[in-house]
């Protein structure tokens, strides 16, 4: 893969399942061993995993994971590739289970594919109707209709709050509170409709932020990427990387924070003595984010920050 050849960094797996983000910039992050061992915690279209496999030889190998079933067709038959159809939480127990522990390289490329945004069947979008689903492991039990029709009104309004930064959360639950007593939430339309009445500011952004929030809760993805990073320390070897992609600001905080101060405050853990113990180098200070030409050809890179640590 050449620097800076447009070809390298649009990679659209198979049958547009998803584009890539950030593609060249990941593989740089991970510096790839030839005969290392290297993880891609969120698979999806396979993107990633195809251009990290491309960079290792023979002896390499490469475990990735996706709790999404739909991900496991795009799976390469390649002897040096492991797929693992689980949480990422569960990283450590499964990397243990396959002898793997002591890695080079861990790659996350958070949140959903566009496979899974854009089909209207799993409920991830305000462009489609559908079922209320958003679960990225369907044998998951909760729903976004779980969610919408058992919550208190005070845990919706926390939640509309603190994972989609809505303003007027307090006025959102409860009306979604007042309406399921009568009728329980059952589509995206159902729930359209009563954010579209109670919306403020543009339309499209408060729908965006509102289903942002209950996707976060369904998927408890900031409790999984807390577990997730908090083991990436002690599976990585001493030297090895650690490059995580997000797309919205509190996974960039937990990230960041983590990266800088081994826990996700905004001030580093000192022990008994006083001293600082970190096991990470940030390798950039500020995040990496798309260039031009990436934005032009892939909306979706818009929001991405990547951000790249090594083990010490
Ligand atoms: C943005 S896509 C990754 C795309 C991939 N890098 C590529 O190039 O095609 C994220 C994928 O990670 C999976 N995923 C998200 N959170 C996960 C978690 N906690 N455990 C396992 N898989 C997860 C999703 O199901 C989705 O398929």
């Amino acid at each position: 893969m050449k620097k800076n050849d447009p070809s390298a960094s649009l990679r659209v797996t198979p049958e547009g399942y998803h584009t890539s983000v950030l593609l060249h910039e990941c593989i740089e992050g991970l510096a790839i061993k030839p005969e290392g061992v290297y993880v891609d915690v969120t698979f999806g279209g396979g993107g990633h995993s195809a251009a990290i496999l491309e960079k290792l030889g023979k002896k390499g190998k490469l475990f990735a994971f996706d709790q999404d079933e739909d991900a496991l067709k795009n799976a390469p038959d390649d002897k040096r590739f492991t797929l693992i159809h689980a949480n990422f939480r569960a990283m450590k127990r499964f990397l243990r289970m396959h002898n793997a522990l002591g890695v080079d390289g861990i790659l996350a490329d958070l949140g959903v594919s566009s496979w899974q945004f854009d089909t209207a069947e799993r409920g991830f979008s305000y462009r489609f109707d559908g079922p209320l689903d958003m679960r990225m492991n369907r044998f998951a039990e909760k729903t976004a209709a779980t969610v919408l029709n058992t919550y208190s009104a005070e845990a919706l309004q926390k939640m509309f709050g603190e994972y989609g930064e809505v303003r007027n959360s307090k006025t959102l639950a409860r009306a979604i509170v007042d309406l399921r007593a009568n009728q329980p939430f059952e589509t995206i339309a159902d729930l359209k409709v009563v954010a579209e009445q109670h919306r403020m500011g543009e339309t499209h952004k408060y729908l965006a932020q509102v289903f942002q929030a209950i996707r976060i809760e369904v998927n408890d993805e900031l409790g999984a990427l807390k577990e997730f990073l908090l083991q990436s320390t002690e599976v990585l070897n001493e030297g090895g990387r650690l490059v995580v992609l997000t797309f919205h600001s509190l996974e960039d905080r937990l990230v960041k924070n983590y990266i800088k101060h081994g826990n996700f405050e905004d001030e580093p853990a000192k022990d008994f003595f006083g001293n600082i113990k970190l096991s990470l180098k940030a390798n950039n200070k500020k995040p990496i984010t798309a260039s031009e030409q990436e934005l032009k050809q892939n909306s979706r890179s818009r929001s991405a920050k990547l951000r790249i640590a090594e083990k010490i």
